[in-house]
């Protein structure tokens, strides 16, 4: 059994007393998410209302779910903390590295061969430390993991922003960077800001061509890719119930794209069916038991202004369906006029070249059952199929079915290209140009999440809509943007008009889910004989070493860069064709602040070596330093290390011997990287001094043999004229965090405590 029954009892046995306790403490009745939030904290039982948006909380989630490109640094560093298994329930999936191309056949067996080493790397080390392991073509991570480990009222984190499509089975479930799930694994608490609440009220019912996208579509317009950020959104009403939990499971996913920290719904007869479906019945009677406790108190959806920081309701009966879009998802249209006006106006290309259905945010049975419906229609009334169309199955489970109830053939027969259960286009992994930066200006429509310039295809001209899968179906069928199936006539085959009629589809198969293998292998019972092979000369993946600590000394130490300006963890360490080195971190920091711009030329990676006078690239530069010895300090402006969560962003510099990173402000999640990986993260305490930082300085720590808790560290930056300055620096560690640094970094600390 790949779920854990158990481990689900457990968190609903506590529930009561946690949540009545919580509601104590707090003074009023709970919203859904902090009982959820308040029944995972580290400490146990509360002692003390948290303030939303303003106090950091150790939670203990449940699980833990890691994809192929993000795993392999987690992995690695897992590796790197003494454990025999991993303290928290944790898989691994593989569904980023398979790229899109011919067809699932061709495309997964091209994938098996040049990936082998990774996918390989990441079975053997799930199988040695208790991990399970879903192989390349098994699915996509957020719809296995809906249809296998999601539990109503459970916390769950995941190395993807997408791991918030849980929270349609009732979940907390977060997308968070590879460091916070190895602490995790590791048997550490994860720290999360308590999150401001946003209540979104359905009222109404979903009806003829509007599907749950479109809900998302619209919240996304009301509250911007911005407008989620550090909330999490709970969905309620009889709009919310009346829909499926594969619907609350795409609204869900799609929080990602207003920057919310995750979303949820209440538990409801949806997720009860969805539960009995999948073969997960005593879960579903466990979460009977303590229904009351699955959804908010009565009073906070009765009054919902009273307990949320911010309400929004939207009648189902009044939603159209939408296309967002182009460039980005917030971007909201009305299918037809509207579109054929904007469309106009902003030169948006109105022929459609390809519809894509599917990814983890739209591959359910119910999704793909009515597209199919779409399909189906194309077929029956004659009606040519004008662009192409892709369809990305999000499990094996979900194709099995669909093929067994000939879906898949419908969307064959209109000359679909049925591609591997993977994330393909959806995350650039198609190969659908030669040469992507030089393809024409076009237009694709298609029922994934993100659709920013070059997400699915590489090419910047194409012009991605973001709609329903059944929308996308019709619009790709008719070829053209402004199609509107619910007004517009198409010309058959015979030369007759005909018109679509609404979509139908079974909210779940009416013969019930099947699959022959669902691609899982669970890990061995004691896997301490598995050898974990990692090939000296291979350039994708490379054995950690434990980092040295820096020590109490740091003197002469050399500038960098002093970075100008923005510098994200983009700029520190660069996404697109790196992303093949995630696994290797020598090879991977040869992209080390190659993004960032050098305050005394504006240029990027381009730094004066103080060892030579000459100048070059970073990591080039930095590496010299590192032959020699000589420890170095980056200096940076304001949000340093902004963006993703990505832990090579601090891992690089540590790995190339920066000793500190001294700045305006961090973004916070990037400070706790550096503090994790055993580094200086520090902040200047009077911010003018950036100013004071001379490209030929030398420098010197005066009191870091004092280093505590709140107290100012000094720097003495030495002129290349002999002259100098005293700066002051702040620092946010506490006692845990100095003993990170003085032990190297968190992981040495952990696996120096297990082994004594
Ligand atoms: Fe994959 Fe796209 Fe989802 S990349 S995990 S299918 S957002």
């Amino acid at each position: 059994m790949a779920f854990d029954i158990d481990m689900i009892k457990g968190v609903y046995a506590r529930m009561k007393e946690r949540v009545d306790i919580a509601r104590e403490v707090v003074g009023k009745p709970l919203t859904l998410s902090e009982k959820i939030l308040y029944n995972h904290l580290w400490d146990g039982n509360a002692t003390t209302a948290f303030e939303r948006g303003k106090d950091y909380v150790d939670f203990a989630p449940d699980r833990i779910a890691c994809q192929d490109a993000t795993a392999q640094m987690a992995l690695l560093q897992f590796m790197q903390a003494g454990k025999s298994k991993v303290a928290v329930p944790t898989t691994v999936h593989c569904d980023h590295l398979i790229q899109a191309k011919d067809g699932a056949a061709v495309d997964l067996k091209h994938a098996n061969s040049v990936s082998s080493e990774v996918f390989n790397f990441l079975e053997s080390v799930s199988n040695k430390y208790g991990i399970g392991f879903w192989k390349p073509g098994a699915g996509i991570i957020h719809q296995v993991v809906l249809e296998n480990y999601a539990f109503p009222g459970g916390m769950m984190i995941g190395t993807d922003s997408h791991t918030v499509n849980a929270g349609g089975l009732g979940m907390v479930a977060i997308g968070v960077g590879g460091a916070d799930a190895v602490d995790v694994m590791a048997g550490m608490a994860w720290e999360l800001k308590f999150p401001k609440l946003i209540g979104v009220k359905l009222t109404g019912k979903l009806s003829g061509w509007t599907a749950p996208k479109d809900v998302i579509l619209k919240v996304a317009e009301i509250l911007t890719v911005k407008g989620g950020t550090g909330a999490i959104v709970e969905y309620f009403g009889p709009g919310a119930t009346a829909m499926s939990c594969t619907g609350k499971g795409t609204i869900c996913n799609m929080g990602a794209e207003i920057g919310a920290t995750t979303s949820t719904f209440g538990y409801d007869e949806s997720m009860e069916r969805y539960l009995r479906s999948t073969d997960r019945a005593d879960v579903a009677d466990a979460a009977n038991k303590v229904k009351e406790y699955l959804t908010a108190d009565p009073e906070v959806y009765a009054s919902p202004e009273k307990y949320f920081d911010q309400v929004i309701e939207i009648n189902l009966s009044e939603l159209g369906p939408l296309l967002n879009g182009p460039f980005t998802p917030d971007l909201s249209t009305n299918v037809g006029k509207e579109m054929k006006e904007k469309a106009t106006a902003n030169d948006w290309p109105i022929a459609v070249e390809w519809g894509l259905i599917g990814s983890c945010t739209n591959s359910s049975y119910e999704d793909l059952s009515r597209a199919a419906s779409i399909a189906q229609q194309a077929l029956d009334k004659g009606i040519k199929m004008k662009s192409e169309l892709g369809i990305n199955p999000g499990s094996e489970q979900v194709r099995y079915t669909a093929e067994r109830d000939g879906i898949l053939q419908v969307f064959e027969k209109l000359h679909a290209k049925i591609f591997t259960n993977a994330c393909g286009p959806c995350i650039g992994q198609w190969a659908r140009y030669s040469d992507p930066k030089n393809a024409p200006k076009n237009s694709i429509v298609h029922s994934f999440n993100r659709n920013f310039a070059k997400r699915a295809d590489g090419n910047p001209n194409t012009h991605a809509f973001v709609a329903s899968p059944e929308i996308t179906a019709a619009i790709a069928i008719a070829g053209r943007l402004d199609f509107n199936p619910m007004t517009d006539k198409l010309i058959s085959e015979n030369g007759e008009e005909v018109m679509f009629e609404e979509p139908t589809g079974w909210e779940l198969p009416p013969k019930g889910f099947e699959v022959k293998d669902n691609g899982y292998l669970a890990p061995e019972e004691d896997g301490s004989h598995v050898q974990v092979n990692v090939s000296p000369t291979s350039e994708r993946l490379q054995l950690l070493e434990p980092f040295e600590p820096i020590g109490n000394t740091i003197k002469d130490a050399k500038l960098l860069i002093k970075a100008f300006g923005k510098c994200t963890t983009d700029h520190i360490s660069m996404a697109g064709p790196w992303l093949r080195f995630r696994g290797h971190l020598d090879n991977i920091s040869n992209n080390c602040l190659i993004g960032a711009v050098n305050a005394y030329n504006q240029k990027t990676n381009f730094v004066k070596n103080q060892l030579t006078g000459e100048y070059g690239g970073v990591p080039d530069v930095q590496r010299q330093y590192k032959a020699k010895g000589i420890k170095t300090i980056v200096v940076g402006d304001h949000n340093y290390g902004e963006g993703s969560s990505r832990e090579h962003a601090a891992m690089e510099p540590r790995f190339l011997g920066v000793a500190a990173v001294i700045v305006k402000s961090f973004a916070r999640i990037h400070e706790t990287n550096l503090k994790k990986q055993g580094m200086l993260g520090l902040t200047f305490a009077n911010e003018a001094d950036y100013d004071l930082i001379q490209e030929d300085d030398t420098f010197n720590f005066l009191d870091l043999n004092e280093f505590a808790p709140g107290k100012q560290l000094t720097l003495e930056a030495v002129h290349a004229d002999g002259s100098k300055d005293l700066i002051k620096l702040n620092h946010t560690y506490n006692q845990p965090q100095i003993d990170w640094y003085n032990a190297g970094s968190a992981l040495n600390l952990i696996k120096r405590q297990n082994a004594s």
